[in-house]
Formats: structure tokens, sequence, C-alpha cells
């Protein structure tokens, strides 16, 4: 049985003040989970959040990092920089980075790799827009997405990778893919990997699904086949909110 991997993502979202506040509540509330918890945060917030989860079973990531280990790129964060401080985990390639800040594939496999070379593990999010959905191209997009963003990873690497399927017409939109759906896209990727990999990896690899999730559809996703946690944005600011999704079940 593979674990449940349940990742926030507040993106630009709570100052160190109210980083404190969350976790002073949050923590106490996920303190008997079994599953495996992260938050990932903005740059400014993880010096208080990885002081305010030390010792818990809570675990702190990034939003994005930069491939190179240090130089003149004025405004980013390195990933040996995160390494430094004790990051483990890192969201890659979201599509919010994507369409914003023009994040290409070939852009994001650099990410991943630097975050290995680093023992970061990256969330690596992939997901088709609604016109691609709707243009029948959803399985090629996401697909061709992974083949990218995977290329040059090693089998021992690609295992450790955290997949968080996130369709971007479901992104803070408050509507969500079915959880019939979702797995079913779940189920594309793990066959991509096993191709790519073999059977042992596309057993082992952690599928999330991410896309308005929230405490009352939780349960329905996370007990598909296939979906193996969430990564979720909007829900996870609040303490109580983000709890019940941890506890869904
Ligand atoms: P959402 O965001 O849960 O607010 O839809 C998910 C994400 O973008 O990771």
């Amino acid at each position: 049985m593979r674990r449940k991997v349940i990742a926030g993502n507040w993106k630009m979202n709570h100052n160190p003040v109210e980083t404190r506040e969350f976790f002073e509540v949050f923590k106490g509330l996920v303190k008997d989970s079994e599953n495996e918890i992260i938050l990932c945060v903005p740059y400014i917030d993880v010096a208080a959040a990885l002081e305010a989860t030390a010792g818990t079973n809570i675990k702190i990531g990034t939003q994005n990092l930069n491939h190179e280990e240090s130089g003149a790129l004025t405004g980013d964060i390195s990933c040996k920089m995160l390494q430094d401080i004790g990051i483990q985990y890192t969201i890659v390639g979201h599509s919010e980075r994507r369409q914003y800040h023009n994040e290409t594939d070939e852009f994001v496999n650099l990410k991943m790799k630097a975050a290995f070379a680093h023992d970061i593990i990256p969330i690596l999010c992939v997901g088709e827009t609604l016109k691609e959905r709707e243009a029948g191209i959803a399985k090629y997009k996401i697909l061709t997405q992974i083949v990218l963003d995977f290329d040059g990873l090693t089998a021992e690497q690609a295992k450790n990778v955290v997949i968080a399927y996130e369709p971007i017409w479901a992104i803070g939109t408050g509507k969500t893919a079915t959880a019939e759906d979702a797995n079913e896209v779940c189920q594309w990727i793990r066959d991509e990997i096993k191709t790519l990999y073999g059977a042992e990896v596309a057993e082992e690899i952690i599928i999330q699904y991410g896309g308005s999730v929230k405490a009352s559809n939780a349960k329905e996703l996370f007990e598909m086949s296939d979906i193996d946690g969430g990564l979720v944005g909007g829900a996870s600011l609040k303490p109580d909110e983000f709890a019940k999704i941890v506890n869904w079940r």
C-alpha cells in the first residue's frame, strides 16, 4: 500500500506572524496523522515555519527553486540555499509559474535535476487547460510533460518524485475533477512511468490530485485507487480546514 501525502501550497499568502499562528493551531490537530504532511510556504515564511514545526510530523517545502547554485540572478533562491537551511521538498512546474513566468518543460527538468542534486524532493505539477481537455488532447499534454520533465532522471530519483496532477481549470475555481476522472488521469501517468521506468517505480511513485480539494471532497478523491493524496491551495490556508483534509480517514 502506498502512503498518502497531503501537501499544502500557500501560494502568495501569510506572513511570518500568521505562519506561527497557523502552526500553533495546526500541529496539535494533525499530530496523530499517519499521512505525510508537507506545507509549501512562501520564502519569507520558511524560517518561522521550520522553527514552529521542529520535532513535529510536519515537513516544510517551498514553491519554487532556481536550478543554479548561486550567481547574478536577482530575486531568485537557489537549490543550494534551500538545502543549506534544511528544506526537503519543493513544488516544481506549478501551472501558475508555467503560465505567468513562462517556465518551459526544459526549465522544469533542470529544476528537477537540481532538486535531487541537493537532496530536495520535487513535487512536480502537471495538468491540462480546459481548452486542451475539450479538444481531447489532455492525455497527450500531460504525458508529454511527464516525459520532458523526467528526462535524464534515474529510476531511483524517479521513484521519489511526488507528482501532482492538477487540471488547470480546477485550480482556485471551486470546480473539482470528478474522483473517477482524476483517477483515470493518475492511471495514465502511472502507466507512463511504468513505460519509462518499469513496474516497481510505477507502483511506488506518489501521484496526488490538486485543484479545489477541500474537506468536503478529500475522502472521495483520496479513496481512489491511484490518487495518493493531494496538493491543496486555498483550503490549506486555515489550520482547521487543512487539518480536516489531512485527517480525511
Ligand atoms: P486550489 O489550488 O486548491 O486553491 O485549487 C491548488 C494548487 O494550485 O496547487
